[in-house]
């Protein structure tokens, strides 16, 4: 089968390119998925140039979200020929992922595909917008229903995911990014204001400002959470999930105990496969935006290598699916 694999050279250099390889034997609780869509994250990217943090076995395939159907089974849960869905778990980690026409995986880590999306669909979301479900779950969960969400790395793809599904539901958003020239791309998807990274960061001087935002969704960490933390309004919540500006968090505690802010994180990586489940569903169904396509750039296993260079440098919009076969 082809794959797209990550080789270890010496001197702590790395090469990854498609190669073909055998597919792999399933062993007990385990099935066999043949892949129709993956899609490209920030993670996988970071795994493509062998960062320990997420892989240290190699040779090594990525590609941490996946759908198809199952091709073999040794799980009473799963027969040939079901659509499925895997999304994270060590898939791409230091197991092998899905940017091969074949993937293995234990059971346990399946999910069935919900009614009412398809393949491609379903991984134009991919793991980015599982997380952005989770993120916006969380707000719905905690009280904020209404009024104005701040979203941070808008044009990422768990941003802009975030950014199109809170407009669906009715909220205001206020985008930012680092990009001005997306400013037009962020409006049509559905922020309602961009505000530019820097501005952001240089109008934020004060430990606490006034409060503006029932929520945030925040993808990137850093001085831009720790400051959006100084704008949420009274019994407002932030979700953070990610760190492409810093995993660093400075910040005070005034927002939690003057306005009895919420920061709550997200995991849609070991998140319980029940929660996953019911987060993919409203994705299917409440959650489902027309604008995603629009946030979406097709590749095959040949164009990975290029995307995961602007994955890297920051330069990447919205989201890429990564065809394996119909
Ligand atoms: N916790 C979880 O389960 C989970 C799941 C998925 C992803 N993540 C993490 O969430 C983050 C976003 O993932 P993604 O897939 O959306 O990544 P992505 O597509 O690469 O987008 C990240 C966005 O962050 C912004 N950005 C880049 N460099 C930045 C910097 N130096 N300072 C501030 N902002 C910067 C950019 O948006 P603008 O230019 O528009 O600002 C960029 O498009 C990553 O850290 C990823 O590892 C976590």
């Amino acid at each position: 089968m082809k794959a797209y694999i990550v080789e270890k050279l010496e001197d702590r250099k790395f090469k990854s390119g498609v190669q073909d390889i055998e597919v792999p034997n399933i062993e007990d609780n385990e099935v066999l998925i043949k892949v129709t869509y993956s899609s490209l994250n920030f993670k996988d990217a970071l795994s493509s140039v062998g960062n320990p943090g997420v892989t240290r076995v190699f040779p090594h395939v990525t590609g941490i979200d996946v759908t198809g159907s199952i091709e073999e089974s040794n799980s009473s849960n799963f027969a040939k020929g079901d659509k499925v869905l895997v999304t994270g778990y060590d898939m791409g980690m230091n197991t092998n992922g899905g940017h091969a026409e074949y993937v293995k995986v234990p059971a346990s880590w399946v999910a069935k595909m919900p009614k009412g999306i398809s393949d491609k669909e379903i991984m134009t979301y991919g793991t980015a917008g599982l997380t952005a479900a989770l993120s916006i779950n969380e707000l719905l969960s905690n009280g904020v229903t209404s009024g104005d969400i701040l979203v941070t790395g808008a044009t990422g793809g768990v941003g802009s995911i975030s950014v199109s599904i809170l407009n669906k539901l009715g909220f205001n958003v206020i985008a930012i990014s680092g990009k001005e020239e997306k400013i037009p791309f962020l409006k049509e998807i559905g922020a309602n204001e961009v505000i530019l990274r820097n501005d952001f960061n240089e109008q934020s001087i004060k430990p606490m400002m006034g409060e503006k935002y029932a929520g945030v969704i925040d993808t990137v960490g850093g001085e831009i959470l720790a400051n959006a933390l100084k704008y949420i309004k009274y019994d407002g919540v932030a979700t953070c999930c990610g760190l492409t500006s810093s995993h660093e968090l400075n910040t005070n505690v005034f927002p939690f105990i003057l306005r009895g802010v919420r920061l709550i994180g997200i995991d849609s990586v070991e998140a319980k496969i029940e929660k996953k489940i019911a987060a993919w569903e409203k994705i299917a169904s409440d959650f489902k935006v027309d604008t995603v396509e629009n946030l979406t750039n097709e590749i095959g296993l040949n164009e990975i290598k290029e995307a995961y260079a602007k994955l890297l440098e920051g330069k990447a919009v919205g989201r890429y699916l990564v065809k394996i076969v119909d």
